[in-house]
């Protein structure tokens, strides 16, 4: 295992399953420069510093990672019956990024989560009785999406009608991400981000003429002192944000979860105790012992703004940096025995699944929560777990998600 290439990062079986490579990587390179423009930090320590550093290591990347697809003339046609993008969050710099932040925060509290913590277990216990009700599912398809889906689409007002255009929409965000698309889904996907604008706009306007309880509506009046509240175009971008980081990683977590409990007998029992004690401090340790192994955002691009040193690592500005969070969430000067899946683990909270410092993930109190009820009532609900016969689980290649594209189980009721 020790004469993986530096280069053969890129290689989709080792995007795929990037274990061993982190594993032959770190010990010998936390910072593993891939080609002149290109870094991987893999320590715990580096990854959570780089975090920290917002004047050098910048997530100002759009730009850069898409600069040289300028959008089509097509493409730009259908965007323009819609509203613009703007930078918001996840690829902004301070102090673009500290204004959304402020009034993002305010929408995205603990209140917010601990109020829609009843429909949630709501929506949960019902999408287990549906898997319930056929005895067998794909836990990814008839679980672990429509959950995260199903509670981001209450918070703009939607119905269960519309539920799959959720879907649809983030689908369609994700792919204009990713740019490796034929030009026919580049202009479905445009199609796709105006109907979503015209669709959450009409939202806007009922809740400018009537305030309602929910996410939209926090985002709508935001106010901090000294900051101008959200514009629409501000808050259409914001919610395209919350879809596109929200959905996804937290079905794979859920997945990936399921599956780490699957196949570690000895945790699926203490589990399974847990969730039949009622005991939430063990079902929140679990919670974040899966996000610690799972890390479903492995990795996050950085920009490098001006000439830098990581670990004794030149990097030189222009340059491109990938934190590996995955690769930190393993780090056995942080984790002892990192590979094993162990729900007492003591420091799993430390984890960087969410990243931290200023980006840190804005939606992580309300993953956490999607996550904790979910297995609690799987487990007291369902039993005999089982990946179904004949499936191996398998991980497409992505840069920056990791994730179950399909998780076939069966399972009982519990008696
Ligand atoms: C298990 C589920 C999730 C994981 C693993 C995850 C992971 C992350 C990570 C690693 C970052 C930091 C990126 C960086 O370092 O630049 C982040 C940021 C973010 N996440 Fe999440 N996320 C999850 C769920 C959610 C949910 C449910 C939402 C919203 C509904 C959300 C919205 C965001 C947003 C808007 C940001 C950008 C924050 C900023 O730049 O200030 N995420 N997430």
């Amino acid at each position: 295992m020790n004469d993986i290439a530096a280069s053969s990062f890129f290689d989709p079986q080792v995007i795929a399953d990037p274990f061993d490579y982190y594993r032959a990587w770190l010990p010998k390179s936390p910072v593993v420069q891939l080609s002149d423009g290109m870094f991987l930090v893999l320590s715990y320590d580096l990854c959570a510093q780089a975090t920290g550093e917002v004047d050098t290591f910048s997530n100002n990347f759009q730009g850069t990672l898409s600069g040289a697809m300028a959008e089509d003339g097509d493409v730009a046609a259908i965007l323009s019956e819609g509203w613009p993008q703007v930078d918001t969050l996840l690829t902004a710099d301070p102090p673009v990024h500290t204004r959304f932040r402020k009034l993002v925060n305010l929408a995205f509290s603990m209140k917010r989560v601990a109020a829609i913590e009843e429909d949630m277990r709501g929506v949960v216990i019902d999408l287990i009785d549906r898997m319930a009700a056929k005895g067998e599912a794909d836990f990814v398809q008839d679980f672990g999406i429509p959950l995260p889906v199903a509670m981001i689409a209450s918070q703009i007002g939607m119905t269960n009608d519309d539920l799959d255009k959720v879907k649809r929409w983030s689908d369609a965000f994700v792919d204009r991400l990713g740019r490796m698309i034929p030009k026919e889904r580049e202009l479905e996907c445009a199609r796709e981000v105006v109907e979503f604008q015209h669709f959450v706009k009409a939202k806007i306007d009922e809740r400018r003429a009537n305030r309602t309880d929910d996410l939209l509506s926090d985002l709508v009046y935001a106010e901090v002192d000294g900051e101008r509240p959200l514009e629409d175009a501000e808050i259409l971008s914001i919610m395209q944000q919350l879809m596109v980081a929200g959905n996804e990683t937290t079905t794979s977590a859920l997945a990936g979860g399921l599956l780490q409990l699957i196949e570690n007998p000895d945790q699926m029992a203490k589990a399974v105790a847990a969730a039949d004690e009622g005991n939430e401090r063990a079902i929140i340790n679990l919670v974040e012992e899966v996000l610690r192994i799972e890390s479903p955002t492995a990795g996050m691009w950085r920009m490098v703004l001006k000439d830098a040193e990581l670990g004794g690592v030149a990097i030189p500005k222009g340059a491109m940096v990938q934190l590996r969070y995955a690769a930190a969430n393993r780090d056995p000067a942080k984790y002892p025995d990192p590979d094993r899946f162990d729900m007492e683990r003591t420091n799993a909270r430390s984890h960087l699944a969410f990243g931290k410092g200023i980006h840190m993930c804005v939606g992580n109190m309300l993953s956490r929560k999607e996550m904790a009820v979910a297995y609690s009532e799987l487990l007291t609900r369902l039993t005999d777990f089982r990946v179904a016969e004949g499936h191996t689980p398998s991980w497409p290649p992505n840069m920056l998600l990791r994730g179950l594209t399909a998780l076939p189980i069966t399972f009982r009721r519990r008696a």
